[in-house]
């Protein structure tokens, strides 16, 4: 079996369910799945780094292997999937997201997936709260002036941002994240959510959220969520001509993936003043490259794919990877199943 935790397991202090201020001083790696399949028996290979594994390493290593852990960083693709060769029982995701592997492949070979959804929800809609608030309110700006000895005299208009008291916020794609998040924004005083998607939510009354077509969204829409899973057919969702429709005083979060936003229409639509400004957590490539103009523009906040980072989420995944490894071993249902 093939094991690629996040970060290397050399230190092994953790125990599964130490969550104490004690532990984590100590600790920098999610010791929870590895305990899950090493009490289960599993002989494990692992990538011990935090860097990602190089492509022709997880092929030299996954081969002969019944099971494979991976993270949303690992591109599991044919060539993959040939070196694993036939006795490859499941593919086990560290992740949400699950655009890195090529799930219709799988589909055709049999090999099972799980995934890790629920646990990390409320980690990125927490995250994508603080996202859209440090962007409303020009935090970046505000935290630079300050180092960069730009605070004068308060002075009325200086750093002015936009409010969510009052707005209108579009969730495009209004899964558990998208609805976890506009859960949270609603006690801002937000006046209605719009949210499209495939087909209407039954959340969505839990919020009032009116369902609505992709256009009337990016132009009645103050606030523009992108919380859709990345697909072949959303693929650069947000152009040119999706930033044109927006209000000139819009701003763009995207907590997702980096695949859904051509960034250079986005960088334009900043720069030229089209919408106000974005904050984006994942982008193309990541990590972004520092020369990158998006990274030049005050009215754009990046951070780094931090969504689900807090370490009783990264902990629970691990472990919920493990156990969807091991239901398939075992001949069990898997607790969070993609493809069964
Ligand atoms: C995921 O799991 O897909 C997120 O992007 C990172 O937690």
């Amino acid at each position: 079996m093939l094991y690629r935790p996040l970060m290397s397991v050399r230190i092994s202090r953790q125990t599964r369910h130490d969550f104490s201020k004690e532990s984590l001083r100590h600790e920098t790696s999610p010791r929870s799945g590895v305990d899950v399949l090493t009490a289960a028996g599993c002989e494990i290979t692992q990538w011990d780094s935090d860097d990602r594994v190089p492509k022709q390493e997880l092929i030299k290593n996954i081969a002969g292997k019944d099971g494979l852990f991976c993270l949303l960083t690992d591109r599991i693709d044919r060539k993959v999937l040939d070196a694993a060769g036939p006795q490859l029982k499941v593919i086990g995701t560290m992740s949400g997201g699950y655009d890195h592997i090529d799930t219709g492949e799988c589909k055709k070979r049999g090999i099972p997936i799980g995934y890790t959804p629920d646990v990390l929800t409320n980690a990125t809609a927490e995250l994508t709260v603080a996202l859209l608030l440090a962007t409303s309110r020009r935090l970046k700006e505000g935290m630079n002036a300050v180092v960069d000895g730009k605070w004068g005299t308060w002075s009325p208009l200086w750093l002015c941002g936009q409010g969510l008291d009052g707005a209108t916020v579009g969730v495009v794609g209004l899964g558990r994240i998208g609805l976890a998040v506009a859960k949270r924004l609603q006690p801002f005083g937000v006046k209605q959510f719009l949210y499209t998607g495939n087909s209407p939510k039954e959340g969505a009354k839990e919020i009032g959220a009116n369902f609505v077509d992709f256009d009337t969204l990016v132009k009645e829409s103050d606030f523009v969520l992108g919380c859709c899973a990345l697909t072949d057919k959303n693929k650069g969702l947000f152009n040119a001509d999706v930033f044109k429709k927006m209000k000139k005083t819009a701003i763009f979060i995207n907590t997702s993936r980096g695949g859904l936003v051509v960034q250079e229409d986005l960088y334009d639509a900043l720069k030229s003043g089209e919408i106000l400004a974005a904050g984006l957590d994942v982008t193309t490539p990541e990590p972004l490259p520092t020369d990158s103009p998006l990274l030049g523009l005050e009215n754009c906040v990046v951070i780094p794919h931090i969504g689900s980072a807090n370490m009783k989420t990264r902990c629970a995944m691990s472990e919920l990877t493990a156990r969807n490894i091991l239901a398939v071993f075992n001949g069990v249902p898997m607790p969070c199943p993609l493809l069964v």
